[in-house]
């Protein structure tokens, strides 16, 4: 290239290198010179995040118009309020019109216009498995479910999906991803997590931020994540939600830190804080969390959240601090920058008292109220283009449809086919039966429309259950009785007779939808009445095909071992039925891996990625079905797993390839898993950890040459001296049923 061309190229990268920079610097100025102007009541109002309710008509009144205009405007401007979050009206909410939301955030937005200095109101709302509280909108199988996809590129598209229909709704901010950790299988959000496994959860995680925000989410299609419940609310001792979790330093770091790293590289501006405690230390009081590590060690630079009332809970639940004051004084003083004590202005009056007492320094105000700017400038809040998406073309479009059933069908675990059960032929004569059969609610789960997702007559009267879309694929006789609700037998004798004259019977089992303490369970067991069902339609003798649907694995053990079929279904959303029928059927080939270990027992939860002396003498990880598990309609070998070499240095990457066959009948796609062990080590190694993971489409027949690559972080764990550090030593690389070793020395 001649050396003019490399000259003018040259001079091209400073120049824009300079606007890149002037630009961070510009808003950063910005933030300075808007600082400067601010009182110290607007600097805490920015503060300040107050719930729909506080601004709104009371419940059930002016339907028409929620909002309450005098109490926005003691919000905005008479409390100079920076930010409101959820639908109306709590506790309940519920989903609004788009054309509804739109006019609720054009109302906030034009009082916040009226304020001295015309800051905008960040709007926040939870999203998690699309526009939740959007009427119609898409809604996505559930994290679970997304993980059991191993397809980063679904969860991008459901991220992608996500913030578009949110800014055609008028909202920027979506309270989700939940990058907790899910090892703890009682906890009732462990279906909002991507599962167990830390890498899987960082990239399907960080896909969906790239998705939600692109690489500027001032982007009229784009919207601001929120990284979420920093850190370690997802292990709580008794798996009861907003309760202590024990989590060494080590243990955190190596399972839980993770995840929130990978979101803050995905680029997350905002993280929500943990509603419980981690030994002895409420999330929302441990400054070595919010501020050592989030900020010292992470570098993160957005703004930190509180979660609902938590700070309030100090006082109140934690017995932490002696006063709603101290409360505030210590959730500030150890990191939190926007408070979400949503019912009252106690936040702004509080924190007020305590700066002009001096109690809480004024740097400490601005340093949080700069975070907040800077991210208000970054989502061009303050722009005067900053308008609404228009809904045409952005909202429940066939594209966005399709890829929400593409995801639903990924997201199916098909994990027992004996005896070719499945697929089921069109003809055949169905019965089908079950407390899930006929619920969208329980494909959906929590933040559906309502925040426990369980009004049934609020769901789209368009989309089918299991039941209808079974009904509508078949060309034979399909019965729906129900046989036991989720607590109390119905008419099973029902069942057993209409058993008779059927070919097969379909029993879909599992859990009401929940969210939060209210989905706290002390067992993992079924309820009697749906075991008593079960054991009913095997009776019959008849071919039963066991669908299970829920947020957490119930214990099926007993009735799985008398059954030919089992699907694990989750909540594979409100595509959920028809992507199921799909595969009952065989009109899609199912591909879905569990992210979670399915438990034998109630009791025995093993992790996959379990410790050696888990698996030693008589202990052992013997799950239902074990982390990975999921069947086709056809068949995969992987073969010829080969390193370039044996022996590495310590900052040398390792290529590794392999092949993967499709040696069955039809296409599909599989998943090709790359497991890791450090074979002896100074903390003691889990016995596999999964590295790497690749997704393919195969023709019968067909093979595709694979390559992955390891990094040292890759081999790399945290020491004796809670640092992350690689040794020497002997590593083992597994796919399929193959293993290779390598070294690492200095
Ligand atoms: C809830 C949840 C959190 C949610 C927030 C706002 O308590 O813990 O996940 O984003 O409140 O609805």
């Amino acid at each position: 290239m001649p050396i003019k061309s490399i000259f003018l190229i040259a001079i091209l990268f400073v120049i824009v290198g300079c606007s890149v920079r002037n630009q961070k610097q510009s808003k950063v100025n910005k933030v300075e010179e808007l600082l400067a102007k601010m009182t110290l009541e607007e600097k805490i109002g920015q503060m300040t995040q107050v719930d729909f309710s506080v601004i709104g008509a009371p419940a059930g009144q002016n339907l028409d118009d929620p909002i309450d205009k005098a109490k926005l405007e003691d919000a905005v401007i008479a409390h100079h309020v920076g930010s409101i979050l959820n639908t109306p009206t709590t506790p309940q909410n519920k989903a609004q019109s788009i054309e509804m939301w739109r006019k609720i955030t054009q109302t906030v937005q034009a009082v916040s216009a009226k304020s001295r200095l015309k800051i905008p109101v960040l709007y926040g709302i939870d999203a998690i498995h699309g526009a939740t509280y959007t009427k119609n909108a898409v809604l996505f199988p559930q994290a679970i479910n997304m993980a059991a996809t191993f397809n980063p590129e679904l969860s991008f598209k459901e991220g992608a999906i996500t913030a578009r229909e949110l800014r055609a709704s008028g909202l920027q901010w979506n309270f989700s991803p939940v990058m907790d950790i899910g090892r703890q299988p009682l906890w009732p959000r462990l279906w909002e997590t991507y599962g167990e496994d830390v890498h899987l959860a960082s990239i399907l995680g960080a896909s969906y931020i790239k998705g939600h925000q692109g690489d500027d989410f001032s982007a009229s299609n784009k919207a601001l994540t929120c990284l979420k419940h920093y850190v370690g609310y997802s292990f709580p001792i008794n798996g009861k939600d907003r309760t202590p979790a024990w989590i060494s330093e080590r243990m955190l770091r190596e399972y839980f830190l993770p995840t929130f790293e990978a979101g803050i590289k995905a680029g997350s501006p905002t993280i929500m804080v943990n509603s419980g405690e981690v030994d002895g230390i409420p999330g929302h009081a441990n400054y070595h969390y919010l501020t050592t590590i989030l900020r010292g060690e992470m570098g993160f630079k957005g703004f930190t959240l509180s979660d609902w009332e938590d700070i309030k809970r100090l006082y109140t639940r934690d017995k932490l601090a002696t006063s709603e004051k101290e409360a505030v004084k210590i959730a500030v003083m150890a990191g939190i920058d926007m408070s979400m004590i949503p019912m009252d202005f106690s936040f702004y009056d509080l924190l007020l008292e305590l700066v002009k007492s001096g109690e809480v320094p004024i740097t400490r105000i601005d340093e949080a109220v700069s975070r907040i700017l800077q991210v208000k400038f970054e989502a061009g809040l303050f722009e005067p283009d900053n308008k609404m998406l228009s809904i045409e073309g952005n909202f429940a479009t066939p594209e966005a449809i399709a890829t929400n059933g593409q995801a639903a069908r990924e997201s199916i675990v098909l994990a027992k086919n004996d005896n070719h059960i499945l697929p089921l032929k069109k003809d055949a004569n169905i019965l089908v039966t079950g407390p899930t059969a006929n619920l969208l609610s329980a494909m959906n789960g929590g933040w559906t429309i309502t925040w426990q997702g369980d009004d049934e007559s609020l769901y789209p009267k368009n989309q089918l259950t299991v039941f209808k879309a079974i009904e509508k694929k078949s060309t034979g006789k399909v019965t729906y009785i129900e046989g036991s609700s989720f607590t109390d037998e119905i008419d099973i004798n029902r069942v057993i007779e209409a058993a008779k004259n059927h070919d097969t019977i379909v029993l879909c089992l599992g859990e009401k939808p929940y969210t939060e303490t209210l989905g706290n369970i002390g067992s993992l067991n079924l309820n009697q009445a749906q075991i008593n069902l079960a054991n009913a339609v095997i009776a019959t003798g008849k071919p039963v095909v066991l669908i299970t649907l829920g947020g957490r694995p119930r214990i099926i053990t007993a009735q799985v071992e008398k059954v030919d079929g089992v699907i694990l279904g989750f909540l594979p959303g409100m595509e959920g039925g028809t992507a199921i029928a799909d595969i009952l059927f065989g009109d899609y080939n199912p591909n879905g891996r569990l992210p979670i270990s399915y438990p034998r027992d109630t009791n025995d939860i093993v992790m996959y990625d379990h410790k050696p002396m888990e698996s030693y003498e008589s202990n052992g990880y013997k799950p239902l079905y074990p982390f990975g598990h999921g069947l086709s309609y056809t068949t995969f070998q992987t073969n010829d797993l080969k390193l370039q070499k044996d022996k590495f240095t310590l900052d040398e990457n390792i290529n590794i390839t392999v092949t993967v066959k499709n040696t069955g009948l039809r296409k599909g796609k599989e998943t090709v898993l790359l497991y890791v062990n450090d074979i002896a080590a100074s903390v003691t190694r889990p016995s596999k950890q999964l590295k790497a993971f690749k997704k393919v489409e195969l023709n019968p027949g067909q093979l595709e040459h694979l390559s992955f690559t390891l990094t040292p972080d890759d081999l790399s764990f945290i020491g004796v001296d809670l640092k992350r550090t690689v040794e020497v030593g002997d590593f083992k690389v597994m796919v399929g049923n193959e293993t290779v070793t390598f070294s690492l020395a200095k």
